[in-house]
């Protein structure tokens, strides 16, 4: 007698076809804490564990395929193994990968950045996007001979102790583990959009910065009202307050000059990571010359010891990294790059909206510039089924805390078996990723969504 197709779950097809990323998540265990080396590939029930790249796809250990929206956690804007910054790494591995001095490579790549930024007279290179925003307010902070951070809630600035403050919901949180409450207090968090709220915080006395994210909080997850930058701009002006454009992923990815040649509002400094060193471990603080002039040694008596700021760091600017930087800026400068990853995520966008009007599935997707997020199980006030900026009347939590949800777990899930790996969810496109891989990724996204409503996922 025949017997009836047995049925499987998302989970367990999941577990299924991604058996060796179990066995190597079991093995990771052993001797990485959590068997993961960054918090955000934190993943039920394991990760994935990759075994290869090119173009916009991975290769699992078990061989799976994946259109890859990761992308290097958005350091990768022509996709992997970009043969361009392959081929300027590979011609710098024989000569040298640490001189321990000054290089050309070096100068090269500061060119680029300060040809491309239009906040950027000068700019000193980091070990990561963490670094730069920490040198970023410790510059504001002797410059302006004040001690306090005003940041906003939900934007994300690397993990050292000042800025993870406010980070997440709750936002108003007091403590962090490990982090000293006197450090704590001194920064302060004001809601994302009340410009109210952020005027009266600005104008007391003891703000040396404001820094935050031109996208909107953590990629524009949290999208800025209009014209919001160009208050921030004049209220820090106005109260004499170094702004901080924190452009670690916006930089070369929402313009070649990043989101503040997009929005034409200058902040006084920039921090940068990810795409301005080709997908390498890197990063950049530009700015304004008589910003930037805190970082210099000087003759003047007392400088040194009293103002200088400052900053080692082993591996800033290494020549491979250097090298990989300066071949990726070369590229980014074309407009046509980011016109066309634009293009990839609009339409990413708008399919996935399209799939969940169809089927009356709540949940909205959502973003700008070559990035999308998506949150399933509720549905945006606005929601229209087309592109979608803002997400508007959905609150600043809601949006930040939608892929801890267990609706978008499953989506993550569901979207690995179809074979698209998505980042949190949601994710970046690159100029490797075709229109093909685009439709390929919304049909995978309508035939998901199936699966889950049969699942029961949306019920109730
Ligand atoms: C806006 C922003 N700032 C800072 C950082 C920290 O950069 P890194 O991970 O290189 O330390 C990130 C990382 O994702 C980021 O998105």
């Amino acid at each position: 007698m025949a017997q009836a197709p047995v049925s499987t779950t998302i989970v367990q097809d999941y577990a299924e076809r991604f058996a060796g990323s179990r066995a190597m998540h079991e093995r990771a265990r052993q001797v990485i804490p959590g068997g993961i080396t960054h918090d955000g590939r934190y993943m039920k029930p394991f990760p994935p564990s990759i075994a290869r790249a090119q173009g916009a796809y991975k290769w699992d250990v078990d061989g799976n395929r994946l259109i890859d929206y990761v992308m290097g956690h958005g350091s990768l804007l022509f996709g992997h193994n970009d043969p361009d910054i392959l081929a300027a790494m590979q011609a710098q591995l024989p000569v040298g990968t640490h001189y321990g001095a000054g290089h050309e490579g070096e100068i090269r790549w500061a060119d680029e950045v300060v040809r491309l930024v239009p906040s950027a007279e000068q700019v000193k290179f980091t070990g990561s996007g963490t670094e730069a925003t920490l040198l970023a307010i410790r510059v504001a902070r002797s410059f302006t001979g004040r001690s306090t951070v005003v940041k906003l809630e939900g934007h994300f600035h690397g993990w050292h102790d000042y800025l993870l403050k406010g980070e997440r919901p709750p936002f108003e949180a007091g403590a962090q583990p490990g982090i000293p409450r006197e450090v704590l207090g001194t920064v302060a968090v004001v809601a994302s959009n009340d410009l109210g709220m952020l005027e009266e915080r600005l104008a007391q006395p003891d703000v040396a910065a404001l820094i935050l994210e031109p996208s909107g909080g953590s990629w524009a997850t949290i999208p800025l009202i209009e014209g919001y930058l160009q208050a921030a701009r004049d209220l820090a002006t106005k109260y004499g307050v170094v702004l901080i454009f924190d452009e670690v992923i916006t930089g070369f990815r929402w313009a070649p000059g990043g989101a503040q040649e997009r929005y034409g509002v200058t902040p006084d400094m920039t921090t940068l990571a990810k795409i301005v060193a080709g997908g390498m471990p890197g990063g950049a603080l530009a700015g304004k010359r008589a910003l930037m002039e805190m970082l210099a040694f000087k003759d003047e008596p007392g400088w040194n010891t009293s103002k200088k700021v400052r900053h080692q760091g082993t591996y800033n600017a290494s020549p491979v990294v250097a090298a990989a930087g300066a071949a990726c800026l070369r590229k980014a400068a074309d407009p046509g790059v980011q016109r066309y990853c634009d293009e990839m995520a609009a339409r990413l966008r708008a399919g996935f909206n399209a799939a969940m009007v169809e089927r009356g599935v709540p949940g909205y997707a959502w973003g700008e510039s070559s990035v999308f997020h998506v949150n399933l199980g509720e549905a945006a006030p606005n929601q229209e089924g087309g592109d979608m900026r803002s997400p508007d009347g959905v609150s600043a939590e809601t949006l930040k805390s939608a892929s801890q949800n267990a609706v978008n777990s499953q989506l993550r899930l569901g979207m690995m078996v179809e074979g698209v790996e998505l980042f949190t969810p949601g994710g970046m496109t690159s100029t490797a990723h075709s229109v093909e891989d685009i439709d390929e990724t919304i049909a995978a996204f309508g035939r998901v969504l199936d699966r889950m409503g049969e699942e029961g996922a949306f019920a109730g």
